[in-house]
């Protein structure tokens, strides 16, 4: 890992450790014992019997000394609260929206957001709706549909910006139906598409788009800082511009966002809605007092609102982005030439491995990806995510499964927590998992609810 700063090639981690939370370390033997008590299912393991937690990078930060002071300070009243006056100019100070609404994390923003704008007949348009997005749209009787740009499809092309939307298929989709549009939604980066980023270029364009046919533009910003990474080292004419000041452009071009800060606010919970128009953020903000809270504090406690004021500037430091990228990078780049085969280029919060393409023989409905999640759990006590059939497949009239798109095994890497010696521990452990790939047997289902059957699915590894 090269760093700009430095003639030596190792990136340290651009802080010390204060407080540490112990790992209780436990044997391949007894992690059998373990995943099999869970039913092969990662989600129903205790937290305490994982070495390295890679489930999500969500809620999972360690927060600053300054955001535990921060912490102290917390103003708690009901109204008229100093920390909701912290959040609110931070938040304005980012985005340059004038209305800022706090909510609990992101879904309750979306719920509220897109609980007013949905409804039967609308749409809405993203270059990838995250799951609980699409949830909260759907739920309300609209239509979530996905526009990525095709050379999201190539993954293992060079290619920088693969998050960013279709936009011949967007200009097609206002042409037809500008009127029931509900919004265009960017969610940078795009987390159900591999965690690529979004070019200033296409939001940029979006914008032209959106008010050519008066149509809102929003932005899911809960991984911005890492976004503003991609642009300012691989889109032209950004290369000295800060981080915070092209995050800043961004915002410029959208009419709102969406924030769940559990990722970029670098805390354990919140999440904002942000607006430049008074009307919708009045119609918001009746939903807010209702289902969340009054408008001081909305869904948040005064010291989660000064944690994520403070967090908020946090992540935009040149030290922290470049540590945060190149650590993604250096797992993933790792494994990747070590023979797995992985997502490319790799993103920023996690790193995607294709389990269909690592395990060749076994087929969708003997979910690979799974077969993968227990494997990295028994080897190295290592907790990962299925992103593939047993996340979004279905089935047809016959019981006979429709595979996902792709058979993915998320790696996300909670912020500031892990050391490089996690890291290159990680590493080490695939390649077992790469040795014994060949002779590696699929799953079944033996028990699943009817919703979200992720969660609470059984499993029974094949003989
Ligand atoms: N938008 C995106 C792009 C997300 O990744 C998430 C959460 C949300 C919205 C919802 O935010 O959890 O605060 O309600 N992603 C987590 C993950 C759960 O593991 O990727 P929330």
């Amino acid at each position: 890992m090269a760093n700009p700063k430095s003639k030596f090639k190792t990136i340290i981690e651009p802080f010390r450790i204060k407080s540490v939370e112990p790992i209780y370390m436990t044997t391949e033997e007894e992690r059998k014992k373990l995943i099999k008590k869970a039913h092969y299912n990662t989600f129903m393991l205790h937290s305490h019997h994982v070495l390295i937690d890679l489930l999500t990078d969500s809620g999972t930060s360690a927060m600053s000394s300054k955001q535990w002071a921060g912490i102290m300070v917390g103003d708690e009243s009901y109204a008229g609260a100093s920390s909701f006056d912290n959040l609110k100019n931070e938040v304005h100070d980012l985005t340059g929206y004038p209305y800022i609404l706090p909510t609990h994390q992101g879904r309750a923003a979306e719920r509220i957001l897109y609980g007013y704008l949905g409804g039967k007949g609308k749409i809405f348009i993203s270059n990838t709706h995250f799951d609980t997005t699409r949830a909260n749209i759907e739920f309300t009787g609209a239509e979530a549909i996905d526009i990525p740009t095709p050379l999201a499809k190539k993954h293992d092309s060079p290619d920088h910006f693969k998050g960013n939307i279709d936009l011949k298929a967007l200009e097609k989709l206002l042409v037809k139906s500008a009127k029931n549009v509900g919004a265009v939604i960017l969610t940078v980066t795009n987390n159900s598409g591999g965690g690529q980023p979004v070019s200033l270029e296409n939001a940029r364009k979006v914008s032209k788009l959106c008010k050519k046919y008066k149509v809102l533009f929003i932005i899911d910003c809960c991984r911005i800082a890492e976004n503003s990474y991609f642009i300012r080292h691989f889109e032209k004419g950004y290369e000295n511009k800060s981080y915070r000041k092209i995050a800043q452009e961004m915002f410029a071009l959208a009419d709102g966002c969406a924030m769940s800060a559990k990722k970029d606010g670098m805390v354990n919970i919140g999440g904002f809605l942000a607006l430049k128009n008074k009307s919708l953020a009045d119609a918001c903000t009746n939903l807010l007092i209702i289902t969340e809270g009054f408008i001081t504090y909305g869904g948040l406690a005064g010291r989660d609102m000064e944690a994520i004021a403070i967090g908020l500037r946090e992540v935009f430091d040149d030290d922290y982005l470049t540590y945060r990228i190149r650590s993604t990078q250096y797992l993933g780049e790792h494994i990747r030439n070590m023979g797995v085969p992985v997502m490319y280029p790799i993103g920023a919060h996690a790193v995607y491995v294709d389990a269909a393409k690592l395990y060749p023989h076994i087929p969708s409905d003997q979910y690979p990806g799974q077969a993968l999640v227990c494997e990295l759990y028994i080897k190295g006590g290592i907790r990962a995510v299925e992103i593939g059939s047993v996340m979004f497949g279905k089935y047809d009239k016959n019981h006979k499964l429709i595979p996902a798109p792709m058979e993915l095994v998320r790696l996300a890497i909670p912020r500031r927590v892990y050391t490089q010696s996690h890291i290159d521990y990680v590493i080490e452990v695939f390649s077992e998992i790469l040795k014994d790939a060949p002779k590696m047997k699929g799953i079944k289902i033996t028990h699943e609810p009817k919703f979200l059957r992720h969660f609470t699915a059984h499993f029974e590894p094949l003989k």
